[in-house]
């Protein structure tokens, strides 16, 4: 290979902007194309909620990397901020995970024991203390669990910087051009045939999501994700009425810095269906009034949906094919794409540049079949 080799990054959401920013700003000429444009995939209804005490189960190694990656974020958005010159909504404000039964209650009081058991900060709020730190939260929940670390981060800001700096390290960005087929180069390479035209590279990151299961690779089997439904609701509401990033068993919802209050998300098995339905938005305005009830007759600014790419355990799938050599797969990030971006993109960074670097078992995509 070259000393600038030449990557074609296939899917420009917030798992390929962020890898073809980070390998360009590595010396890798890099060609970042997208089926539609940047962003416009599962990308557009993330609400970027960065919680892996609450997403992650304690058994997962979702748990870890969620960590592992949340502690890189500060670094990751400040590098970022300054390689693009764009602003990246970012807020480290804290989770507040509301029980609304007794028996919610007791399962959040177990869960705050055992995250300071481990070292992680986390407080028990008792129902009289919560109206001090979200004072329009629903006044008879009977307690909630703090996570001060946890945040949020504007998602489409941060994709749009991560292909701004990507284009500022001499990335190409090529829009309407869906890849269809991933094969081998006689002689070495990866070739990426879309439906308007094809590509040669040295490599290739598969980062397609949902889509990623659409794509032939050459002697493979398709990528087990299967796309997952998620609606997002942005309410009109003025500024704090919520502080925290709130969770319920049914939703959360994320302050966004305008006051408004972003209200996440159906979990739909529906195939790829990218429609909005009013049974959604009825069922998360319920949700987001039983949390907040001053939201109950809340206008709905913007709806949003977006397809999660699920994979057979639930994490992500990142690591080199046994197929086609040079191509790298970063899939299958289901709920936590956002929350795992800084690290999938280091990750997949020293996959690519280095051949003698290591994926992380737990990721690796031989365990989904024959990748
Ligand atoms: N990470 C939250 C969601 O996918 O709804």
């Amino acid at each position: 290979m070259a000393s600038a080799p030449a990557i074609t990054v296939i899917g420009g959401g917030i798992i390929g902007a962020t890898c073809a920013w980070e390998l360009a700003g590595a010396g890798a000429r890099v060609r970042l194309i997208d089926a539609r444009r940047p962003g416009d995939g599962a990308t557009r209804a993330s609400a970027g909620v960065l919680a892996p005490y609450i997403e992650g189960h304690p058994a997962s190694p979702l748990r870890e990397l969620g960590r592992e990656s949340l502690d890189l974020y500060d670094a990751f958005i400040a590098r970022l901020s300054a390689d693009s010159h764009r602003a990246i909504v970012y807020q480290r404000n804290g989770s507040l995970e509301v029980a609304l039964t007794m028996e919610e209650a007791e399962r959040l009081s177990a869960a705050s024991a055992v995250l300071w058991r481990e070292g992680v900060e986390a407080r028990w709020v008792p129902g009289p203390v919560i109206p001090d730190l979200e004072p329009n939260a629903a006044p008879d929940a009977p307690g909630a669990l703090l996570i001060p670390m946890h945040g949020f981060v504007g998602v489409s800001s941060l994709t749009v910087a991560a292909v701004a700096g990507a284009r500022q390290h001499g990335a190409e960005v090529v829009e309407a051009s869906g890849a269809i087929e991933v094969s081998r180069v006689p002689g070495g390479g990866v070739r990426v045939r879309t439906d308007a035209g094809t590509w040669e590279a040295d490599m290739a990151v598969m980062a397609s999501g949902s889509w990623s299961s659409r794509i032939t690779v050459e002697g493979a089997e398709p990528v087990p994700v299967r796309p997952i439904r998620g609606q997002l609701l942005q309410l009109a509401a003025s500024p704090g009425t919520v502080r925290h990033t709130l969770w319920g068993t049914a939703g959360y919802l994320v302050p966004w810095p305008d006051g408004s209050v972003l209200v996440g998300a159906t979990v739909e098995d529906v195939g790829f269906d990218e429609s909005a339905t009013e049974e959604a938005r009825h069922e998360l305005l319920e949700m987001a009034a039983a949390l907040v009830p001053a939201l109950k007759h809340a206008t709905v600014a913007d709806v949003r949906v977006g397809l999660r790419p699920r994979g057979p355990d639930d994490l992500p799938i990142v690591g080199r094919s046994a197929a086609v050599p040079g191509l790298v797969y970063a899939t299958g990030h289901y709920r936590n794409g956002v929350l795992l971006a800084p690290l999938t993109a280091q990750l997949v960074r020293r996959l690519v540049l280095d051949p003698a670097a290591p994926t992380i078992a737990a990721l690796d995509p031989g365990r989904c079949g024959r990748l």
